[in-house]
């Protein structure tokens, strides 16, 4: 008797979700709070419910899950990055450069562990690199350029996470913004493969780390 009931929830909850919405439900939580943090998203996101079925401008999902978020060169664009973007757990690529985004970038992005692409240059971000960033193992490009973010470039110590990790980073371009402290040594190893990382325009200290010389990846500096 419990068996058939349950089997019956799950057919009309399994048909609930196909009437009401392409969407996983957890992603239209997430995006739902953007909408509600971002001023001047697309007129699209005010149509629908469903941010996959009847799409979003700028949102790309596979499955039902949101995937890409593409809303660059967007300078109407403004408001905080919501710590619920975290929550877009199957996100690969999150493009919002050259938008006019405030505050800082919060830890839960963190949580975005199958993230590739993460480019969030040429707005107006504060505050420090959530050392959680180093937990994106397959991040290919972090590009937080031409922002006004301060503190020291993070690495990992037995506690927290930091950039060191980020094995598989091709591309760190954090130039122009307020960054301080020095180069930490362990943020470069031989087991890191990238090709650029811009870190001018900053306020950095110090010598360049004799460790520059493992990266064998590293064609521009
Ligand atoms: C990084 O990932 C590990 C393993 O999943 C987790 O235990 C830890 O809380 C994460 N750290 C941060 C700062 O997100």
């Amino acid at each position: 008797m419990a068996a058939i009931h349950l089997l019956c929830f799950f057919i009309f909850s399994a048909g609930v979700h196909v009437i009401s919405s392409e969407t996983d439900p957890r992603d239209v939580v997430a995006l739902r709070a953007l909408k509600d943090s971002w001023q001047n998203t697309p007129p699209s996101w005010e149509k629908s419910d469903d941010p996959c079925g009847a799409p979003w401008e700028g949102v790309t999902c596979i499955n039902s899950r949101v995937t890409s978020l593409d809303l660059s060169l967007n300078t109407g664009l403004k408001g905080p990055i919501p710590p619920q973007l975290g929550d877009l757990k199957k996100l690969h690529m999150l493009l919002l450069s050259g938008c006019s985004f405030t505050g800082s970038i919060p830890s839960e992005l963190g949580n975005l562990v199958e993230l590739s692409f993460l480019d969030v240059s040429s707005n107006s971000l504060t505050g420090q690199i959530p050392p959680s960033l180093g937990n994106i193992s397959g991040l290919y490009l972090l590009d937080l350029s031409d922002n006004q973010m301060t503190g020291s470039l993070p690495v990992s110590n037995s506690i927290t996470p930091g950039l060191d990790l980020l094995k598989n980073a091709k591309h760190f371009h954090l130039y122009d913004n307020q960054f301080s402290g020095t180069i930490p040594a362990t943020l470069l190893s031989a087991d890191m493969t990238l090709i650029h990382l811009f870190l001018d325009g900053n306020q950095l200290v110090g010598t360049i780390p004799s460790t520059i010389g493992l990266v064998q990846t590293l064609q521009m500096m």
